[in-house]
């Protein structure tokens, strides 16, 4: 009878809740500790976290409710707190919040961004990977779930194809990040900007190709939609995993 009693309960909490929560998982196979981070979009409200450690080796679980529409996370490197001034900082995808949660500020660039929109158009959720913002780690997406849905991915590191005129340098000359050219140069013809304001005026560049063949999956410029959008039907949890 409690059984019962409490498995009617639960269904009725299901069919009153409506739309459903999503879980990502997030781990980390890189051999250095990474502190992801996330920032929701559209103004709406943060998720319960914005920012933690993630050791190398480690897995971590965040719950996103069913109201949460869509955001970004990406994954910082170096990070330290300076002991001087207390204040936290990053080498790469660092949000200058001076703490490890990033409080609604987004990543400095270079940084691999992964984008979520949550039961969107259709009842489908939207992910990608995008170099927009240039590289600074390798990462993947995988939906868990029933649907078979594909996973998407930038595995290659970016950083060892990197040219020189791209490369965000640490202080000791090695390469940290790749910058978009979009952003290293900042030129019209790759930030599709002025005249080159349309994806007909805005083809792929020598430097957005470089990107997509190490990273094929993801954005390597504003109008990389083709083959860098994935979907799969809402209700899926989805495993964030960096260096897959
Ligand atoms: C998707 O959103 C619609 C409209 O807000 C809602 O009615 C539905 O329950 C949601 N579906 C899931 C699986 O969350
Ligand atoms: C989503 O729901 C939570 C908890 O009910 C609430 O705090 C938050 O403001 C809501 N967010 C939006 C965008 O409505
Ligand atoms: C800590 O911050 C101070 C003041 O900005 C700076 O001079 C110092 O170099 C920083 N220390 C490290 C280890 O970065
Ligand atoms: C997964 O990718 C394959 C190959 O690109 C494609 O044919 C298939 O339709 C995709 N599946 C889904 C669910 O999008």
């Amino acid at each position: 009878m409690a059984f019962r009693g409490s498995f009617l309960l639960s269904l009725a909490a299901l069919f009153t809740a409506g739309a459903q929560s999503t879980t990502i998982f997030f781990t980390n196979n890189c051999p250095y500790t990474t502190w992801p981070a996330t920032l929701t979009g559209g103004g709406a409200p943060q998720l319960s976290t914005t920012g933690f450690e993630l050791p190398s080796g480690q897995s971590s679980t965040l719950e996103v409710p069913p109201n949460w529409t869509s955001g970004r996370m990406w994954g910082r490197t170096g990070c330290t707190t300076n002991s001087t001034t207390g204040k936290f900082s990053c080498i790469t995808g660092d949000c200058a919040s001076s703490q490890i949660e990033c409080n609604g500020a987004g990543a400095i660039p270079p940084a691999t961004l992964i984008e979520f929109t949550l039961n969107g158009s259709g009842g489908l959720d939207f992910y990608d990977v995008s170099l927009v913002d240039g590289f600074n780690l390798p990462v993947s997406v995988q939906p868990l779930g029933s649907h078979s849905c594909n996973a998407t991915s930038c595995a290659a590191n970016v950083n060892e194809a990197c040219p020189p005129e791209l490369a965000a340098t640490g202080t000791d000359g090695s390469v940290m990040g790749c910058r978009s050219a979009c952003l290293a140069l900042n030129q019209p013809q790759y930030c599709c900007s002025g005249d080159f304001n349309t994806p007909e005026k805005c083809p792929p560049t020598g430097y957005s190709k470089l990107f997509k063949d190490r990273c094929p999956q993801a954005y390597s410029y504003a109008y990389d939609d083709g083959t860098s959008t994935f979907t799969c039907p809402t209700g899926d949890n989805y495993l964030v995993t960096f260096c897959p």
